[in-house]
C-alpha cells in the first residue's frame, strides 16, 4: 500500500492517492462536511489535522475575534487596476492567515456588480468580467503563493442580497458565459484556486449547490477544475442532489445534509461510491495542498506589522479615484492657513463594509485625525459634522468607555455567568474593547465552557452635552442601564429594521438620555444570547445633533474645505441591498450648502459603490476614496496634499440616477430575478444608450496629464492567434503619475449581436514628468470571441474588429482596425 502522503517531495497526485487509499468510506464522507463553523474534521488515525478557514477578502476575519490588518475592500483593490497591488495585498492577507493559524481564506469575491444598490458591491471587483478576472487571478496567486488556500466566490450569478438564499437568477446561456462566469473561468484556468464556493441562489430554476451542469459539467469537466467546491454557509439544502451535483464540502459544520445522511444515501445507492471518491479526493487534495500533511513547521506569518500597514496604505492611495478636478483644486497646497473638515464621514471610522468580510480591528482613527496630523499645528482646523447620516446610533467608540471611574482603560469590564440570568458566581472577567459587533473573543471562548449570560460594566464619558441616543441590537435578551436606570430593556418595542446580520433580522431597541460632557455615567449591559450559535450584540451611541449652520459657518471661514460624505455603518453590508442610490441622510443638502459657501471645497466619497451625486456641477473636485481599510485616513491626507498621486480608475460605471440604470427595475416577484438586460451590463449598456453616465467605467483623473498615441498593430492576423499591439504613452504634465491604458474591442458587422465594445486588455504605466514609454499589450484569441449558445463554443469569426485604446470607456484616444482571417 502506498504511503507517499507524508512525503512532501512526492507529487501532489501521489500524496492524495496515497491518503485516499487509507481512508474508509466513513472517513471520506466525514471529510465532506465541517466539524464546526469554520473547521473540517481531523482524522486522528491518519494524522490528518483539522483544516481551518476564515473569511476575507478585506483581511482575515478571525472567528476568535482577533484583530487583523484591514486592507482596502475588493472594489478599492480593483480600482487600482494594478495586478501587483492585488497580489501584494493577497500575499499579506496570506501571511496574516498563517499568523492566526488559518489554512484557507474565503476570498476573493468576483461576482459582477450588476446593480449599483447591491449590498456587497464593495466586497467584489467590477462590472466587467475581464477586469474582475485579471484582478482575481492576481489575488489568488498572491494568497496561494503564501501557502494559504483561496475560495473563489460566489459561484454563480450571486448579484444581489434581496432573497439571496432563494432568489432564482434567470440568465440566458450566452450572458451567463460572457458576463457572469467569465471571471470565474479565467481565475480557475489561470490561477487554480484551491476551493470554489457555490452560492446560495438558484440559477435558472436550480439551486447553485445542486446544479450539476454548473458545478460538474462546466467547472470540473469543461474548465478542468481539480479543487474542492465548498458550499456557501448553509447553501447545501439536500443530500443526494447536492453530492451528485458535485458539491464536495458542506459548510458550516456539523453536517446538516451530508455526514450520516450522506453515508445513508451511499448505502441506499442514491449516491455512488465513485461520486464520493471524486468529492472526497478534492477535499483531501485541499488538505495536502494547505500543507497539513507536511512535517515541516508551518510558516509563522506576520500580523499587523509595519510592512502590512505599508501595503495597505499604498493600496489605499493607489485606489483613490479622482472623479473631478476643475481648476486643479487638488492637490491642496500645504501652506493653507485654515481648513474646515466637514461631513459625517470626517468624524467616523468607515474603513470597510459590513457582513462576513468585516475584519476585527482596533483602529479607531477617523478621517479627520489623519487630516489633522498631516496639516500639523500651524493650520487652523475647523471641524463640523454638518449632518448625521446614520439611520441608527452608530457603533459605540470604546474610547468613550472605561472599566473604572479612573478611566484606566478603554472599553468595559466583562463578566460571564454559567446561568442564563446572570446569577451565581461570575466565572471570568476581562476588558471588552469590541462593543460594536459580534460579541467576539469573549463569547467565542466562553462558549466552550458553557457560559450562558454576560455583563459588561463601567463608565460612559460623553464628549458633548445634550441628548444622546443609545441603540442595542441583540439576539436574545439585552438590557442597558445608565446610572442604575434601565435605558433599554427587552420589553421595549423593537424597531422595525430591514438591516439584517448575515441573513437574519436582529431586533434593534433604542433609548435616549440627556448627558453632560466630561461627566462619567455608570453603565451596565446585560446579555443572554438566544443560543450559543446566535449571539449577536451591538451597542450604538448617537451624539447630540448639531445644526447644519455650524458647518456652513466653518466652510465660509476656511481657506479650503474637505467635505467627507459617504455611507453610514449600516449602508453597505452583506445581507441587504439599498433601496436607491442616494447618500443616506441629508448629505446632499449639506453638500449643496457647503459648496455654495466655499468654492474651494473638495468632496470626498467614503463609499464602496456608485451613489447619485446631484450637486456634482457645483463641485470643483471630487475624490472617490472607497472603503479604504485601516490606513485610509492617512492615505486620504497623502493624496489630498499631493504626497501620493491618486491612482484609481472606476471599475464600475457611475450612473447619473438609479432610473438610468439598465437593471434598476425590481422584479414583481422578489424570488425571481430576470437578467433582462442580458449582455448590457454597465458600460456595455451606456455605450449604446441615449443617456450618458455621470462618470464612465475606467474613468479617473491624475495630478498630471498623459497622451496616448501611435497605435501599432498588424492589419491582418489569422483568427485564433493573439493580436499584439503597442502604443506610446507620455506624461505631458508636471508631476509623476500613472496612466491606465485600456484596450477595448468592437466587432464590426458581427454575426451575433455584440455590445458596442468590451475591455480586453489594460496596462498600468507609471511615468515621471516628460517621460515617454512604448507600451506593449496583447489581445488573447478569446478577446474576439462571443459565446455561441447554439454550439456551446467560443467561435472567432473572421472579419474586421476595431481596437480602441483610451483612458476610460468614455474617452478613447486612438483606434485602428484589425482583420481576422479565417485559418
Ligand atoms: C457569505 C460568504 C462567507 C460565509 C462564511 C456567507 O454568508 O455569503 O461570503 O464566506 O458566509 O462567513
Amino acid at each position: 500500500m502506498t504511503t507517499t502522503y507524508p512525503d512532501p517531495s512526492a507529487s501532489l497526485d501521489d500524496r492524495v492517492a496515497g491518503l485516499m487509499a487509507q481512508l474508509t468510506l466513513e472517513e471520506k464522507v466525514q471529510l465532506m462536511a465541517g466539524v464546526s463553523s469554520f473547521a473540517l474534521h481531523g482524522i486522528e488515525r491518519l494524522g490528518i489535522p483539522s483544516l481551518r478557514m476564515s473569511d476575507g477578502p478585506t483581511g482575515v476575519r478571525s472567528i476568535k475575534g482577533e484583530a487583523a490588518t484591514v486592507f482596502p475592500v475588493g472594489v478599492a483593490v480593483a480600482a487600482t487596476w494594478n495586478t501587483e497591488t492585488a497580489s501584494g495585498v493577497a500575499a499579506a492577507i496570506g501571511r496574516e492567515a498563517h499568523a492566526l493559524g488559518e489554512h484557507v481564506v474565503l476570498a476573493p469575491t468576483v461576482n459582477m456588480m450588476r446593480i449599483p444598490t447591491w449590498g456587497r458591491n464593495f466586497e467584489t471587483y467590477a462590472e466587467d468580467p475581464y477586469l474582475a478576472g485579471v484582478m482575481g487571478v492576481a489575488f489568488v496567486r498572491g494568497l496561494q503563493g503564501e501557502g494559504i488556500g483561496a475560495s473563489l466566490k460566489h459561484y454563480a450569478a450571486n448579484n444581489q442580497e434581496l432573497e439571496r438564499f432563494n432568489v432564482d437568477a434567470r440568465v440566458d446561456a450566452r450572458t451567463l458565459r460572457e458576463i457572469y462566469l467569465a471571471a470565474f473561468e479565467r481565475i480557475v484556468v489561470e490561477a487554480d484556486p484551491w476551493t470554489v464556493m457555490a452560492s446560495y441562489n438558484n440559477l435558472n430554476g436550480t439551486l447553485a449547490s445542486e446544479h450539476r451542469h454548473l458545478l460538474t459539467t462546466i467547472l470540473k469537466e469543461e474548465w478542468g477544475y481539480e479543487g474542492a467546491i465548498v458550499s456557501d454557509w448553509t447553501a447545501v439544502r439536500s443530500t443526494a442532489p447536492a453530492a451528485n451535483a458535485g458539491m464536495d464540502l458542506e459548510m458550516p459544520g456539523p453536517a446538516k445534509w451530508f455526514g450520516d445522511k450522506l453515508l445513508a444515501a451511499v448505502r441506499a445507492g442514491e449516491v455512488s461510491p465513485a461520486q464520493i471518491e471524486d468529492n472526497a479526493r478534492r477535499v483531501v487534495r485541499l488538505i495536502v495542498r494547505c500543507g497539513l500533511m507536511d512535517d515541516a513547521p508551518r510558516p509563522v506569518g506576520e500580523l499587523r506589522t509595519t510592512r502590512h500597514k505599508a501595503i495597505a496604505f499604498e493600496a489605499a492611495c493607489e485606489a483613490m479615484t479622482l472623479l473631478k478636478n476643475d481648476g486643479e483644486l487638488l492637490p491642496l497646497r500645504s501652506d493653507v492657513e485654515s481648513v474646515a473638515l466637514i461631513g459625517p464621514n470626517a468624524a467616523r471610522v468607515l474603513l470597510q463594509g459590513g457582513g462576513s468580510s468585516q475584519v476585527t480591528t482596533d483602529s479607531l482613527r477617523t478621517m479627520a485625525e489623519g487630516l489633522r496630523d498631516r496639516l500639523g499645528p500651524g493650520v487652523t482646523v475647523l471641524e463640523a459634522l454638518g449632518v448625521d447620516n446614520d439611520p441608527f446610533p452608530p457603533p459605540a467608540d470604546r474610547r468613550q468607555f472605561s472599566p473604572d471611574p479612573e478611566r484606566s482603560g478603554e472599553g468595559l469590564a466583562s463578566t460571564f455567568f454559567e446561568t442564563a440570568d446572570l446569577s451565581g458566581e461570575p466565572n471570568r472577567t476581562g476588558l471588552e474593547r469590541h462593543l460594536m459587533r459580534w460579541v467576539s473573543a469573549a463569547i467565542a471562548s466562553a462558549r466552550r465552557t458553557a457560559y450562558a449570560s454576560f455583563r459588561w460594566s463601567g463608565w460612559y464619558w460623553p464628549e458633548k452635552t445634550g441628548v444622546f441616543e443609545f441603540g442595542l441590537r441583540a439576539t436574545g435578551q439585552a438590557t442597558l442601564r445608565l446610572d442604575g436606570n434601565a435605558l433599554i430593556s427587552p420589553d421595549d418595542p423593537a424597531k422595525p429594521d430591514r438591516f439584517d446580520v448575515m441573513g437574519s433580522l436582529v431586533p434593534r431597541r433604542l433609548g435616549s438620555a440627556g448627558l453632560v460632557a466630561g461627566h462619567g455615567y455608570r453603565i451596565e449591559l446585560d446579555y443572554t444570547p438566544a443560543s450559543a450559535e446566535n449571539d449577536y450584540l451591538a451597542l450604538g451611541v448617537r451624539t447630540p445633533a448639531e445644526p447644519m449652520t455650524r458647518a456652513i459657518e466653518a466652510a465660509t471661514q476656511a481657506d479650503a474645505v474637505i467635505l467627507v460624505l459617504g455611507s453610514a455603518a449600516v449602508t453597505e453590508a452583506e445581507g441587504y441591498d439599498r433601496a436607491d442610490m442616494d447618500l443616506p441622510g441629508e448629505q446632499n443638502a449639506l453638500a449643496r450648502a457647503v459648496l455654495a459657501a466655499n468654492p474651494n471645497t473638495v468632496v470626498v466619497l467614503n463609499t464602496g459603490s456608485p451613489f447619485a451625486l446631484p450637486w456634482i456641477d457645483q463641485a470643483a473636485a471630487v475624490l472617490q476614496m472607497w472603503l479604504p481599510g485601516e490606513t485610509g485616513p492617512d492615505a486620504l491626507a497623502a493624496v489630498l496634499f499631493g504626497d501620493r498621486a491618486p491612482g484609481g480608475r472606476l471599475p464600475v460605471t457611475f450612473p447619473e440616477t438609479f432610473g438610468d440604470h439598465p437593471a434598476h427595475r425590481p422584479n414583481a416577484d422578489p424570488l425571481i430575478c430576470d437578467y433582462m438586460e442580458g449582455l448590457a451590463i454597465g458600460y456595455r449598456f451606456y455605450d449604446a444608450a441615449p443617456v450618458r453616465p455621470l462618470f464612465p467605467f475606467g474613468h479617473g483623473l491624475t495630478y498630471t496629464s498623459f497622451e496616448i498615441s501611435d497605435l501599432r498593430m498588424a492589419d491582418t492576423v489569422r483568427a485564433g492567434e493573439p493580436v499584439s499591439l503597442g502604443v506610446t504613452v507620455s506624461n505631458t504634465g508636471a508631476r509623476p503619475g500613472a496612466e491606465v491604458v485600456q484596450v477595448y474591442v468592437a466587432q464590426l458587422d458581427p454575426r451575433l449581436p455584440r455590445p458596442p465594445k468590451e475591455l480586453k486588455a489594460f496596462a498600468k504605466v507609471r511615468l515621471d514628468p516628460g517621460e515617454t514609454r512604448q507600451v506593449k499589450l496583447m489581445l488573447e484569441p478569446r478577446a474576439f470571441a462571443p459565446y455561441d449558445p447554439e454550439t456551446g463554443t467560443w467561435p472567432i469569426d473572421a472579419g474586421d474588429y476595431e481596437v480602441l485604446v483610451g483612458r476610460s470607456a468614455g474617452n478613447i484616444q486612438v483606434k485602428a482596425t484589425v482583420r481576422l482571417e479565417a485559418c
